[in-house]
């Protein structure tokens, strides 16, 4: 293993298995994983909980000086702690999802949020994941991908797993919030999703899981071949 950190970063749209393959990933190849959308969750939970008008730019950059966000690392697992409160459950609720995108098009929130992204891979080699971990959090990676799939795959993937969870869902109602959570992310001004020119496409729509980790790795392995 190499003396410097390896910083690896991976985009893409929304339920491109982003998380899942990157923290499966990340435990192969011996290094920390940072989802980096559980930190604009959390501000989006904060809003949520405190009736913050998600339209209102101003006054979601005003809500910046109540929150104070930590990662910790708890046996391999990311947990975030929001004013203390571990929410790493509550963050996932589908409702905070659009509100995680709406704060997200907030400049000072992105601005807020950088330090601790980038601390977060500044000592161990990582896999952070997002939408604009390769265009900004971390320009110098090591390892660009943009993760992707079509549209109806990413939707089925994402309805299979809330039927798993026991959520009454409808499959066009998950499509369509898809669809919209991804325009909202690719259109906003600041930091929009989009590939980084020095990032490998991986496209997993004909592949399963498992093919899809291998895919990563093996994306990893050859583009740190020298170093690793
Ligand atoms: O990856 P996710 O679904 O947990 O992310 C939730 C929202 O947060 C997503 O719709 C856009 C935003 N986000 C972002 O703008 N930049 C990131 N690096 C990560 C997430």
């Amino acid at each position: 293993m190499s003396s410097k950190p390896i910083a690896v970063a991976i985009d893409g749209p929304v339920g491109a298995g982003k998380s899942s393959i990157a923290r499966t990933a990340a435990q192969r190849l011996g290094f920390i994983y940072c989802d980096t959308g559980a930190l604009y969750r959390s501000v989006g939970l904060y809003c949520s909980r405190n009736g913050v008008d998600l339209k209102n730019t101003d006054e979601i950059a005003a809500q910046l000086n109540n929150i104070k966000l930590e990662i910790r690392l708890e046996g391999g697992v990311q947990h975030v702690f929001l004013n203390g409160e571990d929410v790493s459950e509550e963050i996932r609720l589908p409702e905070i999802s659009m509100a995680a995108s709406a704060v997200s098009a907030v400049p000072a929130v992105r601005a807020a949020l950088l330090d601790i992204q980038r601390d977060t891979a500044a000592n161990s080699s990582a896999i952070m994941d997002g939408r604009d971990i390769g265009t900004v959090v971390l320009p110098d990676a090591d390892v660009k991908i943009f993760l992707t799939a079509k549209p109806e795959i990413r939707a089925k993937r994402r309805f299979d797993e809330l039927i798993a969870k026991g959520k009454d869902v409808k499959f066009d109602d998950v499509l369509r919030e898809l669809n919209e959570r991804d325009y909202a992310d690719t259109h906003r001004e600041t930091a929009p999703l989009k590939q980084a020119e020095d990032a490998v496409l991986a496209d997993t729509s004909e592949l399963d899981f498992e093919q899809s980790v291998e895919l990563v790795c093996g994306i990893i392995r050859d583009k740190t071949k020298d170093v690793l």
